[in-house]
């Protein structure tokens, strides 16, 4: 394939990008876009705070701005988030017990339900977890206690039974300590029969991180019967950024339920880091990690 989307549906699996629903006017942000990627997430557009500004009154605007823009060029949605310690609504931030539990489940159900068909994945729960392993003391942890993960994917499942339900998080790039603790978790769902299908990796990295375990760490959570997709790839610039998304390429490819691909934006002129971690520099020229990616995704 010549782009990334085509060159990844070869091997049956996604390239997409992060958007910021903003920059669709900016033709060379859509132009790029639309030609390079087969898949979109909402960088924010459909996270609690953006979807629920006020209790039980969503407001899907850009979201459905987004889905309406990829399905008019045949390309994948992906949905992020459903349930986060951050970005919640101010409404939601003190509440408590059984008050805060049933505008979760409300959350989830209202956005799930409305975006069903039309996001193929769901990131249920983002970032629950400590480097430690340890679960984040966030409201949710402390008002509703350890079952509120497996709470949120069962309504999640409930009210989208079709769409790919992953848990994803950061800091999960080798085999650790956080990354064993989730796949604890997701060996235990996989027992008990709680709803979970997949475990996305958000792989934002540094330039010379060590990866000597990522593909291994992939292919352990496959083993444990889920998909894997590695969900906001960006990598900081430096000598090693083009290798280093290679790897991460490369590992994607080997590993048979490794499903696709995304990178947390298109052009550095937009990302939410400083150190041109994207694909695509400023003026949205392919820098020589666009290269390395489009061969590795032609290699696989
Ligand atoms: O929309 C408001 C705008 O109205 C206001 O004028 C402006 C002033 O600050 O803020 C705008 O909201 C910002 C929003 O991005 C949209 O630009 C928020 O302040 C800002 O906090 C928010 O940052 C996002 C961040 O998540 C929030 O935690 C980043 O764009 C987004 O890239 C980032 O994405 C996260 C993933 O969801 C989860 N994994 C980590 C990743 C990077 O932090």
């Amino acid at each position: 394939g010549t782009t990334l989307g085509a060159s990844a549906a070869e091997s049956g699996r996604y390239f997409g990008a992060a958007v910021s629903t903003q920059y669709l006017s900016e033709s060379a942000y859509a132009n790029t876009l639309g030609a390079e990627f087969n898949s979109v997430v909402a960088e924010n557009a459909m996270k609690w705070d953006a979807t629920e500004p006020n209790p039980g009154q969503f407001n899907f605007s850009g979201g459905d701005q987004l889905v309406n823009w990829a399905q008019a060029r045949g390309m994948k949605v992906r949905g992020h988030t459903l349930v986060w310690h951050a970005q919640q609504p101010g409404w939601a931030q003190n509440l408590t017990g059984q008050n805060l539990r049933n505008a979760m489940l409300n959350h989830i159900a209202g956005v799930a339900n409305h975006y069903e068909g039309d996001v193929f994945a769901w990131d249920v729960v983002n970032e629950a977890f400590e480097w430690d392993g340890s679960r984040r003391q966030s409201n949710l942890q402390r008002q509703l206690g350890n079952g509120w993960i497996e709470e949120a994917f069962r309504a999640a499942d409930a009210a989208d039974p079709t769409a790919t339900l992953c848990y994803n998080d950061y800091g999960t790039d080798s085999i650790n300590a956080k990354s064993t603790a989730i796949y604890n978790m997701v060996r235990d769902f996989k027992s008990r029969g709680v709803p979970i299908d997949c475990v996305g990796f958000q792989t934002h990295i540094a330039h010379n991180e060590n990866l000597s375990s990522y593909q291994a760490n992939l292919q352990r959570f496959a083993d444990l019967g889920v998909d894997v997709e590695i969900t906001e790839l960006d990598v900081g610039q430096g000598s090693g950024q083009a290798a280093t998304y290679g790897t991460v390429t490369n590992a994607c490819m080997a590993v048979a339920r490794c499903k696709g691909i995304t990178v947390w934006g298109i052009t550095d002129k937009y990302s939410w880091r400083d150190d041109n971690p994207l694909l695509f520099d400023g003026n949205y020229q392919k820098k020589q990690a666009y290269h390395t990616v489009l061969a590795a995704l032609n290699n696989g």
